[in-house]
């Protein structure tokens, strides 16, 4: 067998890909471990950058998102018993998109099968070999039992944080960071109780409140590192969000909890992100914490990059865009990194920190008065800071 892009993973990063490979003409095989449906109801990030909905509109990707997505313009940061107003749109003059990664895995899955894209899902023993050649091989055992070996001219690591790619760049030098907090998301059947995400600073710890749609609220609870999802009935879960998100004269309406699950935070870049004829996007090469919400944004952010460099490479026998790729990823990714850890420290509670606790208290204050602050985290939110 032969293709001319290998993609492990169909997640956003893979399948996007494919898909944008496929607009310029050069074809791919997408293998992914999971089964469709898993692929497709995997509960995770939901907000999007102007650039990430541009990028799927541009690509003919955004029919859905453009009806059913919820512009934001701007977000709460709350504290110390008062709730600001952060304005995007008179701070940096852009907005944010709330369409959950669900409904653009579904979209992109839908919209390659359509294209005839063959995607084989369900399968085992992926690996990839000769990736300094000229000639790299991807093997995998498909959903029948048949082992695979498909001959590319280049092979595209979007296996996410637990892939397999990444272990095939020698010399890996890789920056983390790792944070004695988790968040516990859930997804509840109410309608949200705010028109634009609250983050919440609180001594009892982070709390954050985003939406999925006018009848459905995504809720998130810093909790300590290593805690079981069994230790939290619903009722704890809501005490817990009550009592964070407490201000006179406004009500957290509560429902039924759908999903909750436990995520562990860290922050993770390894470099390089291409080894021969190996390149690696997305969560193969970097994890974020999540409080500045630029998983998924880099993931499309990173494709977008990878995309015009492999049809330039292929199609048109240029391989600068390739050869330039992984340094222009990685002033993106270390920009959100910074933003994101930057969030993550001033917003999580360490317990017995006091000081930590005022040097917080007192930056949230400088965000939420200062112009300049202000005008700082919304263009990293917004991804719209040079990088
Ligand atoms: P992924 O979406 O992880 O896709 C990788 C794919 O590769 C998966 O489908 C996987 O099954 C497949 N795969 C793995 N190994 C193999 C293999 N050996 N062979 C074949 N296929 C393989 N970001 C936010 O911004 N906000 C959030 O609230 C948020 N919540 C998250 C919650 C969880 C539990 C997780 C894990 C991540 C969360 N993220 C969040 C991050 C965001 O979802 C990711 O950054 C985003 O999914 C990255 O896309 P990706 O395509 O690079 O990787
Ligand atoms: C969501 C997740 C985040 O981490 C964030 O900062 C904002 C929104 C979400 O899942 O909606």
């Amino acid at each position: 067998e032969r293709t001319q892009v290998g993609i492990i993973g169909a997640g956003p990063a893979g399948l996007l890909l494919s898909h944008l490979l496929a607009l310029a003409g050069i074809e791919s095989v997408v293998v992914e471990l999971r089964s469709r449906q898993h692929c497709e109801q995997r509960q995770r990030a939901g907000l999007l950058e102007a650039g990430t909905v541009a990028t799927l509109r541009d690509a003919g990707l955004a029919k859905r998102l453009d009806v059913e997505g919820i512009e934001h313009g701007g977000i709460y940061l709350q504290y110390a018993g008062e709730r600001h107003h952060l304005d995007f749109r008179d701070l940096v003059d852009r907005t944010v998109t709330i369409y959950a990664q669900t409904e653009i895995v579904k979209d992109l899955i839908a919209a390659r099968l359509a294209a005839g894209q063959r995607i084989d899902f369900s399968i085992t023993d992926t690996s990839v070999s000769d990736v300094d050649s000229s000639r790299p091989v991807l093997r995998y055992v498909d959903e029948a039992g048949a082992a695979r070996a498909v001959e590319c001219d280049v092979i595209a690591g979007c296996d996410g944080f637990h892939g397999i790619s990444r272990a095939a760049v020698p010399d890996v030098v890789a920056y983390e960071r790792a944070y004695p907090f988790s968040w516990l998301g859930i997804i509840a059947d109410v309608a949200p109780s705010t028109d634009e995400l609250i983050y919440a600073h609180h001594p009892d710890g982070f709390a954050l409140h985003s939406v999925r749609t006018p009848h459905v609220s995504r809720l998130y609870l810093q909790v300590p590192a290593g805690e079981a999802i069994g230790s939290w009935s619903d009722e704890r879960i809501w005490e817990n969000l009550q009592k964070r998100f407490a201000l006179p004269g406004w009500t957290l309406r509560e429902g039924p909890i759908r999903e909750k699950a436990i995520t562990p935070m860290r922050s993770f870049v390894s470099t390089p992100m291409r080894y021969g004829r190996l390149f690696l996007a997305g969560d193969a090469a970097h994890i974020v914490p999540p409080t500045g919400a630029k998983g998924l944004n880099l993931a499309v952010s990173d494709v977008a990059l990878l995309a015009p460099a492999l049809v330039a490479w292929l199609r048109d026998g240029d391989p600068s865009l390739a050869d330039t790729y992984p340094e222009r990823a990685l002033r993106r990714v270390w920009r959100a990194t910074h933003f994101s850890w930057w969030m993550t420290q001033m917003l999580h509670a360490v317990p017995g920190d006091a000081f930590n606790t005022q040097l917080q208290l007192s930056q949230l204050r400088y965000v939420t008065a200062s112009r300049p602050a202000a005008v700082t985290l919304a263009e990293n939110y917004t991804g719209s800071a040079p990088a």
